[in-house]
């Protein structure tokens, strides 16, 4: 099962994928797994212009705290921290960047987006109207700009089974309780979604997400991944950035055991798509 839960199954066809937008909050989109509140930006190629002038790198790999931008006024409590508007300031040139080089650099960029998620002043806090308010201020018709931040509540036991995430990359930080997620690499040749062929796929981090703690995929790197939570659920901050219009995931079928135990080589197939009941 994907992140895109069972309401964007429509939006993320093969027609009109990804054409998505805020979203209710607590919507359950798996059993157990409850999406707490979410975005996705769209915006045009002038906004992303107008953020790239003048852009400020995440300041993650600085040691020093970030500057106080002059035109902010009210108390300003824990220096160093980023509140959800400052973070989506900081990411988005960051993001535009990473996808204009079509990935040049992209572990990099996760490492500082994760070093900035840890930055945020109060992770668990709703970060929806952050989000509403960014994307009103510089969404345009047009390109789509990639950004997606979405919190996840998962009940004790549940989570996503084997999935990829074609043409987009993320990050996870770990909020309260624990989850397990595993990630993987594809192995040779991959087939067509639409095939029943048997394809491999290895084993490369077995994580346990602890609140404050991080997993991350790239856009090749460990791609697939599943996710459960522990007795006492879990809650996760997910940060994703996409860098084209067909971003999605793919469901797998995993074999239960390796075919190889030494290098953790599974056999893998695509899981059939549902189709829509008209
Ligand atoms: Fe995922």
């Amino acid at each position: 099962m994907s992140y895109f839960g069972r309401d964007d199954e429509t939006l993320l066809s093969d027609d009109e994928r990804c054409a998505v937008q805020d979203t209710e909050c607590g919507v359950e989109i798996e059993d157990g797994v409850v999406i707490e509140r979410r975005s996705i930006l769209w915006l045009s190629a002038a906004a992303v212009s107008s953020m790239l002038v003048g852009a400020v790198s995440l300041p993650a790999q600085d040691p020093k705290p970030a500057p106080t931008p002059p035109d902010r006024t009210g108390p300003q409590e824990g220096m160093g921290k980023l509140t959800h508007a400052e973070f989506l300031e900081q990411l988005y040139p960051q993001a535009r960047r990473l996808v204009d080089s079509k990935g040049e650099d992209e572990q990099a960029y996760l490492m500082t987006v994760a070093a900035a998620m840890s930055r945020l002043r109060d992770p668990k806090a709703p970060i929806r109207d952050a989000m509403r308010k960014f994307s009103k201020q510089h969404r345009k018709q047009g390109e789509r700009f990639p950004i997606g931040v979405m919190a996840i509540h998962l009940k004790p036991g549940k989570g996503f089974s084997h999935h990829d995430h074609l043409n987009y990359n993320g990050v996870i930080m770990g909020l309260e309780g624990e989850a397990r997620i595993r990630n993987y690499d594809f192995q040779g040749n991959v087939p067509a979604i639409d095939s029943p062929d048997t394809f491999e796929i290895r084993e490369t981090r077995d994580d346990l997400i602890l609140p404050g703690r991080f997993s991350s995929l790239g856009k090749k790197r460990e791609n697939i991944h599943d996710l459960v939570a522990g007795k006492k659920g879990a809650r996760v901050l997910d940060v994703f950035t996409f860098f084209a219009k067909n971003a999605t995931s793919r469901s797998l079928i995993v074999a239960d055991k390796p075919r190889d135990a030494e290098t953790r080589t599974f056999e893998a197939t695509w899981r059939p798509r549902r189709r829509r009941q008209r």
